[in-house]
């Protein structure tokens, strides 16, 4: 195969999950992790792969069109799978203009940077792909519905034919209108329409999907899983946003990590599929269910931390619900999640529990001194 990828924001939480799936399944590429090390990069996170001869980092900035052409051509890149991006709606919210230049921007550099290398070559844009991750939020939120007055969760069809529990009838399809509603899934939303509009116009071969939320090791302390799970460690309130009735559909980051690499190599040009493991759950079903692992695994007594369960101002324009129909992506490409969402969660509460080395390093801000040491000033 010989391909040679960059993965954008590796050092991330998704990124970090792919990168190491890709440096050890793919021996004979090459995968370059181009990552600009905000906040939210920890080269930590790949401290297992960051030797493999087939693995290079490269610090730098997607919104640097001049570094992003020079390193393709250098490089002789054939793929590229975009996960960089600021991705806190809570951040979003106090700081837009840090999404719109990151994400649209961003994104919009490194398509025309792919252009001009790809473009440049005998073959053009043969045997190329620029896969574009985005989200399930640009669908906007969808609402708790009581179909027969039944309460919900209730059970109900996906269009592929299996049984699952749903809070409303309604799901996102890939047909589904944009309609994002915080300024995350705005500047994604945007990114999406403009990753779709270099393969209308230029021909580009591209993929985008979107994923419902992700958990599992390696995720930034700012969102909800590993932020409660350390809070309840630490016996610090767990802040639950409104009633805790807003509902996200969950999936373990290795099973998004294993579609991402079948897209990849499987998907067809210019489709979209969306990702989600028909998983979904209340906030406040999910911060008692890491209360009592998280108990139990500590050796504290049965719901002895309830307490801490503190419920605080809504964020602004909070969408009610998140569900993905992933049917398309199962049918045609043959992916399941891998793992239930109790065996998940009992896993990442684990996880985070055993590597508090890790937690601590990230809480601390220690974790930017990370590059330092490697490689330099960061
Ligand atoms: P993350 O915030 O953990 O990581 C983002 C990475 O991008 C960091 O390593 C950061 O340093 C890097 N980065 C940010 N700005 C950069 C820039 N200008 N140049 C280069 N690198 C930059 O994010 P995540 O949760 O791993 O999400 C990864 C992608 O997946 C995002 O595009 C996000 O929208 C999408 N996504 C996330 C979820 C989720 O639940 N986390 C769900 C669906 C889709
Ligand atoms: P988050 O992990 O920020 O992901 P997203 O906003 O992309 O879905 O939040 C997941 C859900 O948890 C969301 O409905 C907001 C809620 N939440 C809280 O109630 N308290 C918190 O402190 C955080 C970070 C999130």
């Amino acid at each position: 195969m010989n391909k040679t990828i960059i993965i954008t924001g590796g050092a991330g939480f998704i990124g970090s999950h792919v990168v190491r799936l890709f440096v050890d399944k793919y021996p004979d590429c090459r995968i370059i992790n181009v990552d600009k090390l905000t906040y939210a990069g920890n080269l930590a996170n790949l401290k297992d792969v960051e030797d493999r001869p087939n693995y290079r980092f490269v610090k730098a900035d997607i919104c640097d069109f001049e570094a992003m052409r020079t390193l393709m051509e250098a490089e002789r890149v054939d793929g590229i799978i975009h996960l960089a991006a600021e991705s806190h709606v809570d951040r979003s919210i106090r700081d837009p203009f840090t999404f719109a230049r990151t994400n649209v921007l961003g994104t919009l550099s490194l398509l025309q940077a792919a252009k001009e290398y790809w473009e440049s070559l005998p073959e053009g844009y043969s045997g190329k792909r620029f896969y574009h991750i985005s989200t399930d939020e640009v669908y906007g939120a969808l609402e708790l519905t009581h179909p027969e007055g039944i309460e919900p969760p209730f059970t109900t069809k996906a269009s592929s034919g299996k049984h699952h529990l749903a809070y409303g009838d309604t799901f996102f399809y890939e047909t589904t209108r944009y309609n994002p509603h915080s300024p995350y899934s705005a500047s994604k939303a945007s990114s999406d329409h403009f990753v779709r509009a270099f393969h209308d116009t230029y021909g580009m071969p591209v993929i985008v999907t979107n994923c419902s939320n992700n958990y599992g090791p390696y995720q930034f302390p700012e969102k909800l899983i590993p932020l409660f799970i350390n809070n309840i460690r630490h016996r610090k309130p767990l802040p639950v946003y409104g009633k805790g009735e807003n509902v996200r559909d969950w999936l373990y980051v290795e099973d998004h990590a294993r579609a991402i690499d079948l897209i990849f190599h499987k998907g067809k040009d210019a489709e979209t599929y969306n990702i989600g493991g028909f998983n979904e759950w209340k906030n406040i079903d999910i911060v008692k269910v890491l209360v009592r692992t998280a108990d139990r695994l500590l050796g504290r007594s049965e719901d002895e931390d309830m307490g801490l369960i503190t419920y605080v101002t809504d964020r602004k324009g909070h969408d009610m619900r998140y569900a993905i129909d992933s049917t398309k992506l199962q049918r045609e490409l043959g992916w399941e999640p891998s793992l239930q969402f109790e065996e998940g969660i009992e896993k990442t509460v684990r996880w985070y529990l055993d590597n508090q080395e890790w937690m601590d390093m990230v809480t601390s801000g220690e974790y930017m001194k990370y590059y330092d040491g490697m490689y330099g000033k960061r």
